[in-house]
């Protein structure tokens, strides 16, 4: 069944847990998903980017999300607008069927250049009104994502802020934290905390100082009932590096968010865990396996049924490790 963002959170939070998000674009992402929140019972975040709105196409993925809610009636799934960029994003999506979506006010409308407190405020109050005024839940996010290592932002991949942030941007800032959901009304809160988008969020195995986990219960503290979200939150495993490279990929070295560290986060009131990249590793390492080992095959499916495995594996664990498994 669908729910809000709002009541899995809450059921969550009573229950000590974090629910991982993760991004799809088409049919085999979903499946993969929802198989393995059917075998090990836990309730589904499935989010969709504008960038998945205009691959997949909004009437299909609409009635794509229908399909599995049908196929899998008892698992409550609550479908998000991801990193929603104005109010027609956000509106348009709740029209199609999402229960939720994120104003993501830290940035401009271009998604490339960071706001002012005040612009943040007012057009998430705005969106955080009409959603709730039709059932619809709200995620709203202070501070800018961007490595904490370099002050780079996102940009070269097309994500995020352009140019060199401060650290003032790049954390979150609590005082501020407390206004923001205060004036705002916001069911969860997106921070930053040194993660970005990505597969290439830190030079060498996070601590503290590139990975402000501090910040969060500093944040937790302050807003012990707020819902908070960990963007950037792919582990980049290193298997599935391996696996990418072992069949003629060329990633570098890099390291992501560590899963113990999401762990911790979940302790300090972290809800919702934002999972894209590991996703994509996880079936493209497979598309190349297939490739490399059989580079007779070109059926589309022989590609994609070893790629629904892996990422249907991967989602199994973060529902696992999150506490998430056994709460559908
Ligand atoms: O926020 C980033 C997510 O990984 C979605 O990426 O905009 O390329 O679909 P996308
Ligand atoms: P990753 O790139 O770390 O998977 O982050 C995804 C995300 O934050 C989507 O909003
Ligand atoms: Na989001
Ligand atoms: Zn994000």
């Amino acid at each position: 069944a669908r729910i809000t963002l709002r009541q899995l959170l809450d059921h969550a939070a009573e229950h000590g847990y974090g629910v991982p998000a993760f991004n799809i674009n088409n049919m085999e992402q979903g499946l993969a998903i929802m198989e393995a929140a059917r075998a090990c019972d836990a309730p589904v975040i499935i989010q969709a980017s504008r960038g998945a709105r205009s691959y997949a196409n909004d009437i299909m993925l609409a009635k794509m999300m229908e399909a599995l809610t049908e196929m899998h009636p008892a698992i409550p799934l609550c479908i998000h607008q991801d990193h929603g960029n104005n109010e027609a994003t956000c509106l348009s999506a709740i029209r199609h069927g999402f229960t939720s979506v994120m104003m993501d006010g830290s940035l401009m409308a271009d998604a490339k250049t960071p706001a002012s407190y005040d612009y943040n405020v007012a057009v998430t109050e705005r969106v955080a009104r009409m959603a709730h005024w039709v059932g619809a839940s709200v995620e709203g996010e202070l501070g800018v994502l961007g490595s904490l290592e370099t002050g780079q932002g996102e940009a070269e991949d097309g994500h995020g802020a352009e140019g060199v942030l401060s650290h003032d941007q790049l954390l979150t800032d609590p005082d501020q934290a407390v206004d923001f959901v205060t004036a705002t009304q916001v069911d969860a809160l997106a921070i930053a905390c040194g993660t970005s988008h990505g597969a290439y969020k830190f030079s060498r195995k996070p601590d503290g100082g590139i990975l402000a986990m501090q910040v969060i219960e500093a944040i937790h503290e302050k807003l012990p009932n707020t819902h908070l979200v960990m963007h950037g939150s792919s582990s980049v495993p290193q298997e599935l590096q391996d696996v990418i490279n072992r069949y003629g990929g060329e990633m570098p070295q890099t390291f992501g968010v560590p899963v113990e560290e999401i762990e911790r986060g979940i302790r300090y009131g972290v809800r919702k865990v934002n999972i894209d990249t590991d996703c994509r590793m996880a079936m493209a390492g497979q598309f190349r396996r297939v490739a490399t080992e059989d580079p007779r095959e070109f059926d589309p499916r022989k590609f994609l049924k070893p790629a629904m495995d892996a990422l249907r594996d991967l989602c199994r664990d973060r529902f696992e490790r999150f506490g998430t498994a056994g709460n559908a």
